[in-house]
């Protein structure tokens, strides 16, 4: 079985999100199953060229130009899976002034790929498993070509099957609808949208539209995305396609992920040391952040600082109390969007000696914040997976989360750490006052809570496991 794996990001090589650390982890995990995984990416302008090949070349008509691509490989991990990266000039930037019409030329240049490209592949494709908007019209451009495919000879002569896999449907990928024209493909296959600004096509809506499957990144998000479709470009497409989605958790790769083998901290511990070697760590997080050294919880955030997701609005609303009334610290670090960026300084000035927040995108920091906190928020409004609450646990760390998507099926109230439901400040507040009280009032059991949460298993193997029974399945249909 052989999948192509189409993302626009992919961990150690280009990286914005969590997207990036799925797309090194997953491939590789599903190659120590003996599944090929290919995995493709733009090449970026920014991605480092060392141990990069040339493969070959690939004609790609868009905009009713020929446009001329260059194909390298790269090994992908140490275990011996396939990067391919595409050049050209308008895939030079992710950051580019039209970010849209960059991915509808990716998602051209994937499907001329996979139909006269797969020559400079060891094997053919089975499956091309796509990821988030930025491939969202490739399963519409497969569909097409499977067309064609049927009627014609062609280098190619099987059909492909495809996935959109979601992991923000918050991102949709909404272009003018000028870029059906720079496609090629017939107008009366697009679901045209009226919007604000005239007439649109959303990338995300075509994958749903024409993807064999859909899945997404936990088994609650995909029940509330369906449940809720509160994003109404979609119509009621998420619905009307139940029966093709599923919700498949993510895991996180033990390697990267090890405060037993993590260079970024200044001591390594495992289950067997972690009482001797965390309160060491904190410390250094206390210095490291210039909070003083007090004998008091240390809560962590991590992630992005804006009130879209991740919940950064309501730590700030919680804190504005809390810092005033409790013995506490809490360390924030993430990059994000000016006004919430504003109010979070606002705040760690009236409260030097308990809130430091760190403006950067620092993943040594982050690394130590894992390790070195007490607990740490993820408080989001929703939350597809998350991966941080996961990291946490590994690191002897006690999530403290709110009831929504993956954070529902990787943290259970009590036994690995503390589940808060409503979106608001005051909820927030009192869930951490929970966790105030358990540090002070029992050590015993926090303990207990910190042996318990290392021992979870996050590991890929079981979601590779179950890829693999959803690809199997396909192909046999
Ligand atoms: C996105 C989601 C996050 C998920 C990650 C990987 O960043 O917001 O919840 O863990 O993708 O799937």
């Amino acid at each position: 079985m052989h999948i192509l794996f189409v993302t626009s990001e992919v961990a150690g090589v280009f990286k914005i999100g969590g997207l990036a650390d799925v797309s090194l982890s997953l491939p590789l995990a599903l190659e120590r199953k003996g599944i090929h995984v290919t995995v493709a990416l733009p090449f970026y302008k920014d991605i480092d060229v060392s141990g990069v090949k040339g493969v070959g070349e690939l004609a790609v008509d868009f905009a009713g130009n020929r446009e001329i691509v260059f194909v390298f490989s790269k090994i992908l991990g140490t275990s011996g899976g396939t990067l391919l990266l595409f050049r050209h000039p308008r895939l030079h930037s992710y950051h580019g002034s039209d970010i849209e019409e960059a991915f509808a030329f990716y998602s051209k240049v994937i499907s001329t790929f996979y139909l006269y490209g797969t020559h400079l592949l060891k094997y053919p494709v089975d499956i091309v498993h796509c990821h988030d908007w930025h491939t969202g019209l490739i399963p519409l451009l497969i569909g097409e070509r499977n067309k064609i495919v049927r009627e014609k000879e062609t280098l190619q002569s099987k059909e492909v099957k495809t996935i959109i896999t979601i992991h923000n449907l918050l991102y949709q990928g909404v272009a003018k609808e000028d870029v059906i024209q720079d496609l090629g493909v017939p107008r009366d296959v697009f679901h045209i949208q009226k919007g604000k600004r005239g007439a649109a096509v959303s990338f995300l809506r075509e994958a749903f539209e024409y993807a064999d499957r859909i899945t997404t990144v936990s088994p609650t998000y995909a029940k509330e995305i369906i449940e809720k479709s509160h994003h109404d470009a979609l119509g009621n497409v998420l619905q009307r396609r139940r029966s093709t989605i599923a919700g498949i958790l993510n895991g996180i790769d033990e390697g990267t992920w090890n405060p037993k083998s993590d260079t970024a901290l200044a001591q390594s511990y495992d289950r067997t040391t972690v009482f001797s070697v965390k309160p060491a760590l904190k410390a250094h997080l206390q210095k490291e952040a210039g909070l003083p050294a007090e004998h008091v919880p240390v809560f962590g955030f991590v992630g992005r600082i804006e009130p879209r997701q991740k919940g950064i609005d309501i730590v700030i609303e919680a804190l504005a109390d809390l810092l005033t009334t409790t013995p506490m610290q809490v360390v924030i670090l993430g990059t994000g969007e000016p006004a919430t960026v504003g109010a979070l300084m606002q705040l760690t000035k009236k409260h030097r000696d308990k809130l430091a927040f760190v403006h950067a995108f620092d993943d040594g920091l982050a690394r130590r914040i894992y390790a070195g906190s007490d607990v740490l928020m993820v408080p989001s409004k929703f939350e597809p997976c998350g991966l941080t609450q996961m990291i946490a646990m590994r690191y002897g760390t006690i999530p403290l989360v709110r009831a929504t998507g993956g954070l529902v099926d990787t943290v259970a109230d009590g036994t690995t750490g503390f589940v808060f439901d409503r979106y608001a400040g005051s909820d927030l507040a009192r869930a951490m006052m929970r966790a105030h009280a358990l540090w002070f009032g029992d050590r015993r059991a926090w303990k207990k809570l910190v042996q318990t949460v290392m021992e979870e298993d996050f590991s890929w193997d079981k979601s590779a496991r179950t890829y693999i029974a959803l690809y199997r399945k396909m192909i046999s249909e």
